[in-house]
């Protein structure tokens, strides 16, 4: 995570923006703090990267990039206005041992918020922030094999705001979000889905946190949280209220570090060995 110290809306780069609503600095402050709380208090460990004056949007830490054990893939941002937070958090994951692996220069794809391992497939959108192409890439970087899902909402313009894995059966998913060949792509994929009605989605119920049973969200509408309870999760909800304003909810401003896509093992093989998908993109 990476604390509030500059956050601010200062530019429009998605629906939810409007430069001229203020942000509450203290406020922000003061509900981040209380996320990172809730999170270790469901068992997380909390890393903190270090705010920079002029970005704003770097508290949304999961649009760093992707992880996948020891490996790190960086976002390649759509808008320049997010451009300069790469080499801030490269050098972030070099200082702490990661081994950096770059996507192509020309190709766009803004990390966990574009990108979530579901059992052995990593599915991940693109039409707003990603590009359809950096699919095939991700997948000869990490093993993983990647399913597409084309993202349909302005509103709901990164994945992440649409789909929240729970265990290796159940997920949050918001149809809403995606075209139809997307719907039948998650429908294929997840046995037990929590599905979402358009305000639950606009509530940024999708937008949750899992930490062991514990499942962190901005909201919860009854419905969602006696379906949630039922499957054993406890709910925690969290207001980010001042992050809602730049279009971001909980698991916006967190970046999970302990994730491994694609078949376990994929990439033990080393080098050369992380071939699961090694054909070259067009
Ligand atoms: N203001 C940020 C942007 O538009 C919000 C990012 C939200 N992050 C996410 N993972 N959905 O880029």
């Amino acid at each position: 995570m990476c604390p509030p110290e500059h956050f601010g809306v200062l530019y429009e780069i998605n629906p939810w923006m409007h430069h001229r609503v203020p942000v509450d600095r203290e406020r922000a402050h003061s509900q981040w703090e209380q996320l990172k709380r809730t999170l270790e208090q469901a068992g997380a460990q909390v890393e903190v990267q270090e705010p920079r004056p002029d970005l704003p949007d770097l508290v949304f830490t999961a649009n760093a990039g992707i992880v996948n054990g020891s490996q790190f893939v960086p976002s390649r941002f759509r808008h320049p206005e997010r451009q300069a937070e790469e080499p801030h958090d490269v050098a972030w994951f070099e200082s702490h041992g990661f081994t950096v692996e770059h996507l192509p220069e020309h190709v766009h794809h803004e990390g966990a918020g574009d990108a979530l391992p579901f059992g052995d497939v990593l599915l991940s959108g693109y039409r707003f922030r990603s590009d359809a192409a950096s699919h095939a890439y991700l997948s000869r970087l990490t093993g993983a094999a990647v399913r597409s899902v084309e993202l349909a909402d302005d509103r709901l313009y990164h994945l992440d705001l649409t789909f929240c894995p729970l265990d290796e059966r159940r997920a949050i998913v918001a149809p809403d979000g995606w075209d139809a060949y997307g719907r039948k792509v998650v429908e294929a994929l997840v046995p037990e889905p929590l599905v979402l009605d358009l305000d639950e989605t606009l509530a940024f119920c999708a937008n949750s946190v899992v930490v062991g049973s514990t499942v962190v969200m901005a909201r919860c509408p009854p419905a969602v949280g006696r379906r949630l309870e039922a499957w054993g999760f406890d709910v925690a909800v969290c207001d980010v209220g001042e992050f809602l304003k730049a279009g971001g909810a909980c698991r916006c401003l967190t970046l999970a570090l302990d994730v491994t896509v694609g078949p376990q093992g994929a990439r033990s093989a080393g080098p050369g060995g992380r071939s699961a998908d090694s054909s070259t993109p067009s």
